[in-house]
C-alpha cells in the first residue's frame, strides 16, 4: 500500500519536494497510463503540500467549437478540489499563458494578473508549470492557494521536476 506523508509532517521545502519526488517515482513504477499517473500526482499533491485549494491537471485537446482548423485547447484533466472551469483557450488565464510562452508562471496575487480565470473565488496566487515532451505541450499542472504569494522559486523548481517525471514516466498521446 502507497504510505502518503501528509501536509501534517512539517518539512522545510528542500526536503518536501526530494520526498514527493521519490513518491512520485513510487506511483509511476509498473504503470505508464498518463490519467491514472495524473489522477494519484494530483492526489499526492494536494495532501502532501500545505495551503492549497486546488492542485491539478489540464490537457491539450481539440477545441469544442470551431475545430476546422485543428485548433487545440486546454481542457481539464485529473484535480483535488473545487469544481474547475473545463476549457481554456491557449493564451487565456495563468494556465493558457504558461502554454503560450512554454514556460512556468507564477502569479503572487490573482487579482493583479490581467486576465486571471477564477475558478474558485478562495485562491490568491498559482503557479501554472507546462507539461512539455520533445518540445511540445501536453497540458499544465496548476496549483491553487487561497494565501497570496504562497509559492516561490523553490515551488516551481520543485513542480517543475515531478512534471518532468510525470510526462516522461507516463505514455502519450492521451
Ligand atoms: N486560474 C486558472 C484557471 C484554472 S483554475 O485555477 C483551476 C487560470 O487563470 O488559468
Amino acid at each position: 500500500m502507497f504510505q502518503a506523508r501528509t501536509s501534517d509532517t512539517p518539512r522545510d521545502k528542500a526536503t518536501l519536494y526530494s520526498d514527493l519526488k521519490s513518491d512520485l517515482g513510487g506511483l509511476l513504477t509498473d504503470e505508464r497510463d498518463a490519467i491514472a499517473n495524473a489522477a494519484n500526482l494530483s492526489a499526492l499533491l494536494f495532501t502532501t503540500l500545505p495551503d492549497l485549494n486546488w492542485a491539478g491537471f489540464y490537457f491539450m485537446r481539440n477545441a469544442a467549437k470551431g475545430n476546422l482548423g485543428g485548433t487545440r485547447e486546454l481542457v481539464l484533466g485529473p484535480f483535488q478540489g473545487k469544481p474547475a472551469c473545463v476549457r481554456i483557450a491557449v493564451g487565456r488565464g495563468v494556465c493558457g499563458t504558461a502554454v503560450e510562452r512554454r514556460q512556468s508562471v507564477l502569479v503572487e496575487d490573482v487579482h493583479a494578473f490581467p486576465g486571471h480565470i477564477a475558478c474558485d473565488a478562495a485562491s490568491r496566487s498559482e503557479l501554472v508549470v507546462p507539461l512539455i515532451l520533445d518540445g511540445q505541450v501536453l497540458g499544465v499542472i496548476d496549483l491553487d492557494s487561497p494565501s497570496p504569494a504562497r509559492f516561490d522559486a523553490q515551488d516551481q523548481a520543485g513542480i517543475e521536476a515531478l512534471a518532468e517525471l510525470f510526462v516522461t514516466g507516463s505514455d502519450w498521446p492521451l
